[in-house]
């Protein structure tokens, strides 16, 4: 008897990791070097904001060794949302198949990508979730972990959905996910849009899966987040929900019976 010829193999799938950058000058080639152990197969594109540390001209630099890794400089600070929209053109216009979001501090393990991806399998957007049984976050301060759960469960009352962390950073994106997701008019360029591209995926009606994390709160730099980050957050969210409730209310309206008055 012959043996079996074995399956063809399916071509894989292309995958870039978009990592914004702004002042990460220490934490740039910590990240490119355990990206490049853990998933060696992905491509990188670094998204820096002109940073006044020079980032951007290390990552050129280190480009320069590395065929798998790409530089989109970008004119100013226009946040991280701007950042990933601009990362995400780039991405699919080269017709990468998954893009995957990820911070360039070390908070978010490449290590821990292969789970992310292999979720991706019955998904069409993998969320990596620090709020889900067996996710967790490592050395934040209690304010930050309440504003962080504080702003989670804001966003599923207000929203009506049912994600346990629509903030988070860590995601894993099919090709077809974004380009289904109206990216054209995502003005949020705060960290909302995270929550924002979350939203829009649910409506949508994709597949959103979480899968648990270990968030790590960076050694090295400082943290972008301010003020008005947050207060953008929790007013553009309070905003959608108002908006998607008097939706709800408008179509029960229409489709209620004239009742006798
Ligand atoms: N290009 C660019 N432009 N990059 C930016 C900007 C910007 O204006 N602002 C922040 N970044 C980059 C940082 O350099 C880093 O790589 C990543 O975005 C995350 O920024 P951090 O400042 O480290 O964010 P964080 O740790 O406070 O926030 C994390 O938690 C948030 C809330 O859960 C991130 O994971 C966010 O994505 C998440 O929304
Ligand atoms: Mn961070």
């Amino acid at each position: 008897m012959s043996e079996p010829t074995p399956a063809e193999p399916t071509n894989p799938e292309r995958v870039l990791v978009i990592i914004p950058t702004y002042d990460e000058l220490e934490n740039l080639p910590l990240i490119l070097g355990r990206i490049r152990a853990a998933v060696p197969q992905v491509d990188v594109l670094v998204a820096d904001d002109s940073s006044p540390d020079g980032t951007g001209d290390l990552a050129d630099a280190l480009a320069a060794e590395d065929p798998q890794l790409y530089v989109l400089h970008r004119a100013g600070k226009e946040g991280l949302g701007a950042a990933y929209l601009a990362g995400f053109a780039w991405g699919l216009e080269r017709g990468y198949d998954v893009l995957v979001e990820m911070d360039a501090d070390g908070s978010h393990s490449p290590e821990q990508l292969p789970s992310l991806l292999a979720a991706l399998a019955d998904a069409d957007l993998v969320l990596g979730s620090r709020w889900v049984p067996g996710g967790s976050v490592v050395n934040w301060p209690t304010s930050r972990k309440i504003l962080s759960r504080g702003g989670n469960l804001w966003t599923r009352i207000s929203l009506g959905i049912p994600l346990h962390d629509a903030t988070g950073g860590y995601r894993v994106f099919r090709r077809q996910t974004l380009l289904g997701l109206g990216l054209a008019d995502v003005a949020s360029a705060g960290y909302c849009f995270q929550v924002d591209l979350a939203w829009r995926a649910i409506k949508a009606g994709f597949r959103v899966v979480e899968v648990p994390i270990t968030f790590v709160e960076r050694e090295h730099g400082v943290s972008k987040m301010s003020q008005r980050i947050v207060v953008e957050a929790l007013l553009l969210t309070t905003l959608w929900g108002i908006r998607h409730r008097a939706g709800q209310l408008r179509r029960l309206a229409s489709r209620a019976p004239a009742v006798a008055r």
